[in-house]
């Protein structure tokens, strides 16, 4: 057996050497030491040995194996290694290079961050509240009691007895007022959700909320904060209306239009040809918000007003279909 060991070593070694190309040693390799292959089926052999001699076979065989392994080892490394100075093999020029993609932030995320800016710039601070909240702060203490009819303005998820995912950002007026005294300067972004789908409305968005409370807190600061804030955002040549509107927890209430970004004033398809986009709500807080918080709505006032980031966004952007934000379509994500 021995004697088989050796000839069948000195004949694989040669053959190593001799092969010209990877696919020769590969099939040397399986001859030999493959699964079926000639050294293998000699050590299977083995059992028929004697105790004594076992051993003495196995380190031989053991040796003859490791050789073979060592060899073509050896044969594949200096077979690249004369391929790689034949440059034309090995290195396709033609190849396109290896991109790096990087990582961008989500168009509502910059946009986020960007109103979170303008209003820290102009001395807010930011407040947040649960995105499942009481039926109490989302309605109830915004002046809408139960069975009010501006319930129905918010189409709303329900979890269970109090409790329903909230509608808007404004129970963090509630929230806020309730936990400090006057004054108050802040503004809550967050997630709010509404049985909405369409292509300007999708059940899970974002809202701003902004809440200024003091001692003489008028409609005219009101105008002045959100016209300096909208003129940042989109151009100090954008023109604006203030009109009059309806909120429960505001009064007078207004919303706020921004001259069409697209047809800038002209009239055209997203504007439905009237020139202007509405983009925010506001109005003087309720005496009766007041109230309800444990401050004296003879002694204070203030302003509230309430944005849908997606929307401002959308104008920004000029983006038509609010789904295109959550589908993470790579090729949408990538324009930001
Ligand atoms: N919460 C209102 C909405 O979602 C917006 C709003 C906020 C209006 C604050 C007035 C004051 O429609």
């Amino acid at each position: 057996m021995i004697e088989r060991l050796e000839a069948l070593r000195q004949k694989a070694l040669s053959e190593i050497k001799a092969a010209k190309d990877l696919d020769v040693v590969e099939l040397i390799r399986v001859k030999y030491v493959g699964r079926k292959g000639e050294l293998t089926s000699i050590l299977r052999d083995m059992g028929s040995l004697s105790a004594k001699e076992r051993p003495k076979v196995g380190k031989i065989a053991n040796d003859v194996k490791l050789a073979l392994i060592n060899a073509i080892e050896k044969k594949i490394e200096s077979h690249k290694k004369s391929l790689l100075k034949d440059d034309n093999i090995l290195i396709d020029y033609t190849l396109p290079g290896r991109r790096d993609f990087s990582g961008k932030k989500h168009p509502i995320t910059l946009v986020y961050n960007e109103i979170v800016e303008i209003f820290l710039g102009m001395g807010f601070e930011l407040a947040e509240g649960p995105e499942i909240e009481l039926d109490y702060y989302n309605f109830e203490a915004l002046n809408m009691p139960k069975h009010h009819p501006a319930r129905d303005m918010q189409d709303t998820f329900y979890v269970e007895n109090d409790w329903l995912l909230r509608t808007q950002t404004s129970p963090v007026q509630i929230r806020v007022m309730e936990s400090q005294s006057p004054p108050v300067k802040v503004i809550a972004p967050g997630k709010v959700y509404r049985r909405d789908y369409d292509v300007s409305h999708s059940p899970m968005f974002h809202q701003v909320e902004g809440l200024m409370v003091g001692d003489d807190i008028s409609m005219a600061d009101l105008k002045g904060v959100l016209t300096l804030f909208l003129h940042r955002m989109y151009g100090e040549d954008v023109d604006l209306k203030f009109r009059p509107s309806f909120f429960p927890f505001t009064e007078p209430s207004a919303e706020v239009d921004i001259q069409c970004v697209i047809c800038k004033g002209k009239g055209c398809r997203l504007c439905s040809w009237t020139g202007w986009l509405e983009i925010l709500g506001a109005g003087m807080v309720d005496p009766n918000v007041f109230k309800m918080v444990g401050y004296d709505p003879e002694k204070v006032t203030g302003f509230a007003f309430g944005m849908g980031i997606e929307r401002i966004a959308m104008l920004k952007f000029g983006i038509d279909d609010i789904r295109l934000f959550f589908e993470n379509d790579i090729r949408f994500l990538d324009q930001f």
